[in-house]
């Protein structure tokens, strides 16, 4: 088991949820039709999805392969703001609703139609081009609260064909400095401050502390002022541009830039599990074919739905499916600057409500805290609007989609679990809600025009029911280009594994449907008596014990396994912590998948370490139950939580 690299299925999840009628009748897909065109005709199925875009000029071939980079609808030139806007202020949707924004303070509220988004863009490109004579190709740095602002600044970078690189705005000054310079970034784009969970984010003032003393190329920094109130910060008059000021003297009217198909469309850094950020690199027109067709098919996108995306668009869940998949579709899109416990822990439950919103799109992690919450605070609201659930960003434990499934989709809504990554640049492994079958647990299949397999470590299939590496074995539209300046980790990273196929850093099995179940990274795999373990379905187990809200295993060195379990799990609102529970959950993980994955020890703890994104840091865990010097902790959440989890586990260990 062990050198072949297969990995233990263990966990059997045996419900499935056929897509109700109503919803398929009306469905965008409601037959397998568009799975045999792809099947037959791989290219020609992905020309169609392209035809849906706006082109200047069409493409002279569609694919040109040779591993490891691919190039899409080769010669063709289009424009993605102009897809996003142009094209829908032609016609009758230039006065529909582009964004409904909501404030983290809840009275506050911003709809922009098509037409506004499309004038106030115009502004800022011209801004771009005209003032701070940003050009094609240069890189622009976005750092900035999630305001209307944001998406209005995206658009305009693209369509004047300059590069954006979008920071999340909770990231320190060190990591802006990184990115700034790797991008080479000419101008960057802030706001004052921004607000979250009542508190405020001092932006200016970290891209003040990202820009001093190193050789950073910015010539221009450019403002928004969102505070409610004056905010202390510090204009550098040669440097730094009030946004509101610069929009006074803009233009109307800036073209869109006709773009080559393959011209680089953003960068977005991505932390690989060591060293530098890699940025991420993305094109024009293979990126758009690839969130549009998602964004239509996956989400089921009708003109009179609601599309709630809740991921922060410094993240590439926002980038794909705030922006750019659902403007280019003519959506309605909610856009919500704060977070889901302020002023109170329905605040989701109430933007639903009062919007109307009919698709609703998630982190697993965010439903875990809602599960830890309580029933109570959804029963609050009206949630009847909803249609249709997504999620994105880990595995979702069954536990956790049931209660997703019952709570909030009132057992009426498919659920589309969504596999992805910022390397893909849009869903590649989901179902199509009105004709797959959904299982808890289980992303399903590829979506028609992906190819993607579980092999093992020499890059054959495994058969079904076993475990093994998730690959994608064919080039596809939205794929990455490379890493900004780094061809070489590029093919490192992604090709070296298999050569031909690229290796996507995730364990799957893959059932008797061939549906895929994804059991997390396989860098954090436990070797348990030559037993390959993947996190997912031991945590799973964790979760499934009533009291647990959250869980995250680990393996420690072990004299006769080779490696034991270790699990960090913590308990929802209300339960109390015992002996007796630890013993529990320990008998119920081995009665859900057996006595292989016995735990060595469960400690239970209030936090669990996070990313920014809300994935959790199994690394840090390693380095807290192996004694280790915990390693890098910039890109957590909350490093507090480390250094309070280090003692707590070290003072239990000396007892
Ligand atoms: C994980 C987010 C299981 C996976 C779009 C992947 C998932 C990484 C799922 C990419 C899912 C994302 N089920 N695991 N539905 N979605 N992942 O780049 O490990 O932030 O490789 O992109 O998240 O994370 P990224």
């Amino acid at each position: 088991m062990t050198t072949d690299e297969k990995m233990e299925a263990l966990l059997n999840e045996g419900r499935v949820f056929p897509p109700p009628d109503r919803f398929a009748a009306t469905a965008n897909a409601n037959n397998k039709s568009l799975y045999e065109m792809a099947e037959n005709d791989y290219e020609a199925f992905w020309a169609k999805q392209a035809e849906e875009l706006h082109w200047f000029r069409r493409w002279d071939k569609v694919l040109e392969w040779t591993v490891p980079f691919s190039k899409w609808f080769v010669g063709g030139k289009t424009n993605i703001c102009y897809n996003c806007l142009d094209r829908h202020v032609k016609g009758p949707l230039r006065n529909k609703a582009a964004i409904i924004w909501e404030g983290e303070a809840p009275e506050q509220q911003r709809v922009l139609t098509y037409w506004d988004l499309y004038r106030e863009v115009n502004k800022f490109a011209d801004v771009l081009k005209n003032q701070l004579n940003v050009e094609k190709g240069d890189r622009v740095t976005i750092y900035m609260p999630m305001i209307p602002e944001l998406v209005i600044v995206m658009l305009a970078v693209v369509r004047i064909g300059a590069v954006h690189s979008i920071i999340f705005g909770g990231f320190s000054p060190e990591s802006i400095k990184d990115r700034v310079l790797d991008s080479q970034s000419k101008v960057v784009v802030t706001a004052d401050g921004g607000y979250r969970n009542g508190q405020v984010i001092q932006l200016k003032r970290n891209v003040d502390e990202a820009l001093a003393g190193n050789d950073a190329p910015v010539t221009d920094v450019v403002v928004v002022r969102n505070m409610q109130y004056h905010m202390d910060i510090e204009i550098d008059d040669k440097r730094d541009t009030w946004y509101h000021r610069a929009m006074r003297k803009a233009n109307h009217f800036i073209p869109a830039e006709e773009m080559d198909s393959e011209d680089l469309s953003f960068l977005l850094y991505t932390s690989g599990t060591t060293g530098k950020p890699k940025g991420i690199m993305h094109t024009t027109g293979g990126y758009l074919t690839g969130v549009h067709y998602s964004t239509k098919y996956v989400f089921d996108l009708k003109p009179e739905d609601v599309f709630w995306c809740t991921a922060d668009i410094g993240w590439i869940t926002g980038h794909s499916y705030i922006t750019y998949g659902p403007l280019s579709n003519g959506a309605t899109v909610v856009m919500y600057e704060g977070s889901p416990g302020y002023p109170d822990k329905d605040r989701f439950w109430h933007i639903i409500e009062k919007y109307g919103v009919s698709i609703f799109y998630t982190a697993p992690t965010a439903i875990r805290t809602f599960m830890r919450w309580g029933e109570k605070y959804p029963q609050r609201r009206n949630l009847s609007s909803l249609r249709l659930l997504g999620t994105v960003g880990e595995p979702i434990n069954p536990e956790a989609w049931m209660w997703y499934y019952k709570n909030i989709g009132h057992e009426r809504c498919p659920i589309v679990d969504t596999w992805w990554q910022t390397e893909t640049g849009s869903i590649i492994v989901a179902p199509l809600p009105g004709v797959i079958p959904v299982k808890p647990g289980s992303a399903t299949i590829p979506l028609p025009g992906y190819d993607v397999a579980v092999v093992d470590k020499d890059g054959h299939p495994v058969k079904r029911g076993e475990g093994g590496l998730l690959v994608i074995r064919k080039p596809w539209p939205s794929m990455l280009r490379g890493i900004y300046g780094d061809p070489d980790r590029y093919y490192e990273t992604y090709w070296k594994k298999f050569g031909n196929l690229y290796f996507t850093g995730d364990g799957a099995k893959i059932d008797r449907d061939s549906y895929l179940w994804l059991l997390g990274r396989v860098d954090d795999v436990i070797n348990v008596s030559g037993h390959r373990i993947g996190t997912m379905e031991v945590e799973s187990a964790c979760v499934d014990f009533p009291a647990v809200s959250e869980a995250a295993v680990i393996g420690i060195p072990h004299e006769i396994k080779g490696q034991a379990i270790v699990a960090f799990v913590t308990i929802k609102d209300g339960e109390a912590h015992s002996l007796d529970l630890i013993q529990e959950i320990e008998e119920h993980v081995v009665a859900k998948i057996g006595s292989i994955a016995r735990l060595e020890k469960i400690f239970i703890t209030a936090e669990l370490p996070k990313t920014r994104s809300g994935k959790i840091m199994r690394r840090l865990l390693r380095d807290i139950a192996n004694g280790n010097v915990i390693g890098d902790t910039t890109t957590l959440a909350d490093p507090v939580i480390v250094e309070q989890l280090k003692q707590r586990y070290e003072s239990e260990e000396g007892n």
